[in-house]
């Protein structure tokens, strides 16, 4: 079973994976770390900000990112390259030749997934991967009926998971259908996951993922199988478990 963290709300939930995540890097300065996007990371990397104004050295630390939508420009405010490069790498002043997203341009993208892989193989393994969840219960864009085996692949976005992500977009037409995302296999490899799960939206998908059966249709589940796993909470999100 996961080791479970309930805090208070998300800045402390930040806090505390920031906290660990500076003890890492202290002790090893060429961590690699395994970065997520969405809203849920943000207050990690807004403490890991807090962390590098306070000394940490960040510059040989690098970072593997989850995801990438299929066909935004690089330099759209919402392809998960620009997140990433705003919201982690520039914050903690990561060198951004060590920070890595996967390439979801057009031209090229059948062999992404073995790009990728290949980045990550060389990588030495990710020490740390964050994690969020879906409402689906995807972790990167692993919709349900992913295999525990996939590694970094294209993918079609569920009509829900497009819906949520609207909010980060004009319409939902101008969210993508298609991402490269990391597999389930891929995630598995790292060697710790902190999966962050906050408010009462995520407590289905977060009970199913640590407590229910092991199935591809709960993507999240797939942390069962990892030996070394700490989901990190509020209250609301922990309310199923
Ligand atoms: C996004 C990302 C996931 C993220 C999840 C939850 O679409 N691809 O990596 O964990 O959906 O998003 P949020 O944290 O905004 O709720």
């Amino acid at each position: 079973m996961a080791e479970i963290v309930l805090a208070k709300d998300r800045n402390e939930a930040g806090a505390i994976v920031a906290d660990h995540i500076a003890g890492l890097v202290s002790a090893n300065p060429e961590t690699v770390l395994g970065v997520a996007t969405g809203s849920t990371p943000l207050p990690v990397y807004e403490a890991l900000a807090a962390q590098a104004a306070a000394g940490v050295d960040f510059s040989h630390v690098s970072a593997y990112a989850l995801d990438e939508y299929v066909g935004l420009p690089v330099e759209h405010p919402e392809s998960y390259r620009s997140v990433i490069t705003h919201e982690f790498q520039d914050r903690v002043g990561a060198d951004p030749s060590r920070v890595h997203v996967p390439d979801g341009a057009l031209a090229g993208i059948e062999t992404a997934g073995e790009r990728y892989e290949a980045l990550l193989a060389a990588s030495g393994g990710v020490d740390l991967q964050i994690l969020g969840i879906g409402t689906t219960g995807h972790i990167g864009f692993n919709e349900p009926g992913s295999s525990f085996g996939s590694l970094t692949r294209v993918k079609t976005l569920t009509e829900q998971t497009r819906i949520d992500n609207a909010r980060f977009f004009d319409s939902l037409d101008q969210v993508p259908i298609h991402c490269v995302t990391q597999g389930l296999g891929t995630i598995l490899r790292a060697r710790h996951l902190v999966l962050l799960a906050f408010g009462e939206g995520k407590a289905e998908a977060l009970a199913a993922s640590v407590e229910g059966p092991v199935s591809s249709s709960m993507p999240g589940s797939a942390i069962q199988l990892h030996p070394h796993v700490t989901v990190v909470v509020d209250e609301a999100a922990a309310s199923r478990l």
